[in-house]
């Protein structure tokens, strides 16, 4: 059998996985733009092995904003490199008292508020095609990061809403009021159209949010980006851990590459 080849996306907390080796930075060619990846593999404690393809949603300099992200460029590079399974990661604010900075949480629906974003590789006159989003985020590997949550002790939520606002401009706290009573438990600017895409081309994507900071106006103080970045570089293990834990389960190769 192949080796399994996992893509994950994000960047900040995973490259210091333990048994995570660098192999070599790539440039991938795609029809929307180059794309960088970094090659690796993860040696699991069964002896088998995890090819790993990184990717740096904002650039591997984190110069590029969120609503100017090159998402088509992105899902294209991940795929034309190999990819089947993918696993994101996001910062998002709160949208609840109760969920608090430092929770970690597996996505399972999102409402959508981008606008002026390219949400689709099918947008050709003669092209018309509807994806199906019941389920956005993949089931089976879903429940892979469940197992590897609960198997190496990570607190991580089953299920979240994610709202996905433009940006870059974080929310009033009237916002943040009505995000909540529509369902939303969270709040970032990067998921969609990532999982849309994904889903458009048969990536089986699954993502993990880490709660950096309360939401606007639930927080008494005003939000900045240095929060944000401070509160992923305080909770990164915990990410890391859950990401380790994954590509164990993933190494054992019980799992096939059954598109969503
Ligand atoms: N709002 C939007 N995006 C975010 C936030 C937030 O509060 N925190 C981290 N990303």
């Amino acid at each position: 059998m192949d080796r399994p080849r996992i893509g994950i996306i994000g960047g900040t907390g995973v490259y210091d996985l333990p048994n995570l080796r660098f192999e070599d930075d790539i440039t991938e060619n795609t029809a929307y733009g180059e794309v960088p990846l970094r090659r690796g593999t993860y040696e699991a404690s069964t002896g088998d092995s995890v090819d790993v393809i990184f990717m740096a949603r904002h650039g591997s300099d984190h110069s590029v904003p969120p609503h100017r992200v090159n998402y088509r460029a992105n899902v294209t590079a991940l795929r034309s490199a190999g990819v089947h399974r993918v696993v994101a990661t996001a910062a998002v604010g709160s949208l609840r008292a109760d969920l608090l900075p430092g929770t970690l949480v597996l996505l399972d629906q999102f409402l959508d508020f981008t606008r002026g974003r390219i949400t689709t590789f099918f947008d050709e006159v003669g092209e018309v095609r509807h994806t199906d989003m019941t389920e956005p985020y993949h089931g089976e590997t879903r429940r892979l990061l469940l197992r590897a949550a609960g198997k190496a002790g990570v607190r991580l939520e089953a299920r979240g809403t994610y709202v996905c606002t433009e940006g870059p401009r974080f929310e009033t706290a009237a916002e943040v009021r009505a995000y909540g009573s529509l369902g939303g438990d969270i709040v970032g600017m990067t998921n969609v159209p990532e999982v849309v895409l994904a889903r458009e081309i048969g990536l089986a994507y699954a993502a993990v949010a880490l709660v950096t900071n309360l939401g606007a106006g639930i927080s008494a103080n005003p939000l900045t980006h240095e929060e944000v970045l401070e509160a992923m570089e305080a909770n990164r293990l915990q990410l890391a851990e859950l990401l380790g834990a994954f590509l164990e389960e993933v190494s054992t190769g019980e799992f096939g590459e059954e598109t969503p």
